[in-house]
């Protein structure tokens, strides 16, 4: 199956109750971990990809195996850029064969961001690309965005219904209180703004800033409305421990295939218990 825009499932999450998982994807093991506990699980799939993954991997890499994963796997597979900070980084994306992007205008005003993203939404629909939107900050760290925790500032419910109102995006990530990376105690998470919000609008909200999130509050987020949940942390952390444990087993090791392996069945692992959590097994 090609690459295909969130829209081909988004609808169907928000009907049914259930969140398709964005899995962010650094390099290729990566890639193959998150497709094949999509094949296990029969899940839909987005792989994300933040700007700093496309400077190290290389966009037309990138496209590449996310085309590969769609072909072999026969998924519904949406290749997402993540935090997208620029009308130009959102070309270049879907030039490239992105089939869903996110426009990340929260750092500017209010009436800026719908400006912008709007300008995004009608270039991206043009050519059957999904558009991802989002609004109030959300704190932590995600490569190039860094917001203090101080400073992150939770969405208004009657802004994020106009935002979607004004510019038509597929999915709208709203800060309610989770941050990127892992958290030092519990999050703690808005429900009431996501069920106002969601039952207001059309499309799912977004939640990022899965990873650490407790599996009772990701289902009750995701009984209020949230369609789609992002995870990248978690799956770095599995992967980087068990390279770590391999490499300090055997400080002969130099053979990548050795560490890198099992650190792709880590990944696996993180990511086939997040769709069993978020419901979207036997989706695809
Ligand atoms: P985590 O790294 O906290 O899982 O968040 C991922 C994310 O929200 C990507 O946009």
């Amino acid at each position: 199956m090609p690459l295909v825009p969130m829209t081909h499932f988004l609808p169907q999450a928000k009907e049914q109750g259930f969140a398709v998982g964005q899995f962010n994807i650094n390099n290729l093991e990566f890639t193959q971990a998150i497709t094949e506990a999509g094949m296990q699980e029969k899940s839909p799939l987005i792989f994300g990809v933040s700007e700093g993954a496309m400077r190290y991997m290389g966009i037309d890499y990138v496209v590449a195996m996310a085309k590969v994963a769609a072909e072999q796997s026969a998924l519904p597979i949406a290749l997402h850029l993540d935090h997208g900070s620029s009308f130009d980084v959102v070309m270049k994306c879907i030039r490239a064969g992105f089939s869903s992007v996110m426009f990340d205008g929260s750092h500017y005003p209010f009436e800026e961001n719908i400006r912008l993203t709007k300008e995004v939404v009608k270039a991206a629909h043009a050519v059957g690309v999904s558009v991802e939107g989002e609004l109030g900050t959300i704190g932590g760290v995600e490569d190039d965005v860094s917001v203090d925790e101080s400073e992150a500032a939770l969405a208004k419910p009657e802004e994020a219904i106009r935002f979607y109102e004004e510019t038509g995006v597929d999915a709208l990530a709203i800060a309610v209180g989770t941050a990127h990376g892992m958290y030092a105690g519990e999050p703690k998470i808005h429900f009431d703004i996501i069920k106002e919000v969601s039952s207001k609008i059309d499309v799912p909200i977004v939640l990022h800033g899965g990873s650490g999130v407790p599996d009772e509050a990701i289902e009750e987020a995701i009984s209020q409305g949230v369609g789609k949940i992002n995870v990248n942390t978690e799956s770095q952390v599995a992967c980087t421990e068990k390279v770590r444990e391999l490499l300090a087993a055997d400080g002969a090791m130099i053979d990548p295939r050795k560490y890198l392996g099992p650190a792709r069945e880590a990944i696996k692992a993180v990511v086939v218990d997040k769709i069993k959590l978020f419901g979207s097994s036997n989706k695809a």
